[in-house]
């Protein structure tokens, strides 16, 4: 198959041409770029203050919760409200790719595990940008389920 690409390329003539080169240069880069990722705080210091106040913030725009003057739906109301949805779901799915650095990943698992995190943070901030209250209570217990199902694989507490 190669071969045969490579032959039809020589033949067309297009294996020289600028655009082929930028094409080839654009196609190599990505393997030689090698990202300068630096684990700048420790795992429990990033579950507790990275993973776990974005996920926090998702998780408290569903469900009610009471105080002395009664019962209280958490659904966002202003537009406002929802911003701060849109942020926190947003840093959640951003944070799964500092959580999946060659330097905290500890076996192949681990990116999968990372990655149902990062679909459900994804899910949730498309809920959260549609101002959907059905859907961002669904993204929310999927993100539980993802916190849990990776912390139930590597046995911790
Ligand atoms: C890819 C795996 C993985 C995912 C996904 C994950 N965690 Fe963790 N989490 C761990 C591991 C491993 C530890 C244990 C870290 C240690 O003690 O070294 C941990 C520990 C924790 C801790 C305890 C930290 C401490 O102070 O000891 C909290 C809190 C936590 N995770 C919250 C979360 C939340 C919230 C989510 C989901 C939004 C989540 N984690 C998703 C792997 C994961």
């Amino acid at each position: 198959m190669t071969v045969l690409g490579g032959t039809a390329l020589l033949s067309s003539g297009v294996c020289c041409s600028p655009a082929a080169h930028a094409q080839a240069n654009q196609a190599t880069a990505p393997a030689t770029l090698r990202p300068p990722f630096r684990e700048l705080v420790t795992l429990p210091t990033f579950m507790e203050h990275v993973l776990s106040p974005a996920a926090d913030i998702v998780w408290r725009a569903s469900g009610t919760v009471a105080d002395a003057s009664g019962e209280h739906d958490l659904t966002p109301q202003t537009n406002a409200q929802w911003e701060t949805v849109v942020s926190g779901s947003a840093t959640l799915a951003e944070a799964t790719n500092s959580l999946m650095i060659p330097q905290r990943a500890r076996d192949i698992q681990w990116f999968a595990l990372a990655t149902a995190l990062a679909d459900a943070a994804n899910v949730a901030y498309r809920a959260a940008e549609d101002h959907d209250p059905k859907a961002i209570a669904a993204a929310g217990a999927r993100i539980d389920a993802a916190c849990t199902g990776c912390h139930k694989y590597y046995g911790v507490e």
